[in-house]
């Protein structure tokens, strides 16, 4: 056995590695119960755990980089081993940057294996040492997903139990949303 390395994920994957740092990148506009519950269970499993929020998305986001990074900072904070960053450029780079081992993904169901497999494959061959971590959604969040979320939240349908009270609030003033929802459902302005 190599020196100092601990009884845990670091022994058995990072064989050379006393700690295992992890990045989570994705969009997180707005993050949601499934990501929040995907963050804690990574934290348990990893040293360090980054969220980061890629801020050169092709998407058009809703929430800006700052909003996207409160509320992740607000959903994270009783947890101690997990910082909120922003990156641009390859993941590949931002990773290497913070010097982790590891990238964590969730996979909700197989729809997204195909992404997932694509992403991490591609991920390897630019970083033949970095290894994807891959959990699995937990059942009552595996059909919950950002975009649904804003969908039906503009729509005038409940997402409670999606997303935190915080990211409600959030979608509730944002200037977009509150005068569509206005229109379809005759409900006062907030
Ligand atoms: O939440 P998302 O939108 O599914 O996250 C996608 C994300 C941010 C993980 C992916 O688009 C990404 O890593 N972008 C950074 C650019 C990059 O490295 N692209 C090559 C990935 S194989």
């Amino acid at each position: 056995m190599p020196g100092n390395c601990a009884a845990s994920l670091s022994q058995l994957q990072f064989p050379c590695v006393n700690t295992v740092k992890a990045i989570y990148p994705g969009s997180f506009d707005p993050v949601t119960n499934g990501h929040l519950d995907l963050i804690a269970r990574g934290a348990r499993i990893v040293d360090h755990l980054v969220v980061a929020v890629l801020r050169n998305s092709s998407k058009s986001p809703l929430f800006s980089v700052d909003e996207r990074v409160e509320m992740l900072t607000e959903g994270v904070s009783g947890i101690n081993n997990v910082s909120i960053a922003t990156f641009d450029g390859l993941l590949v780079d931002f990773v290497r940057e913070h010097q982790a081992q590891a990238v964590l993904r969730g996979i909700r169901a197989i729809s997204d294996y195909e992404y997932e497999l694509q992403m991490a494959l591609m991920n390897r061959r630019l970083a033949p040492d970095l290894e994807t971590i891959f959990l699995m959604s937990d059942g009552k969040y595996s059909f919950v997903s950002s975009r649904l979320v804003k969908e039906i939240f503009e729509l005038g349908g409940s997402v409670d139990g999606l997303v935190p009270e915080f990211v409600i609030d959030r979608l509730k003033q944002h200037r977009g949303y509150r005068i569509y929802r206005d229109e379809r459902t005759s409900e006062p302005k907030i």
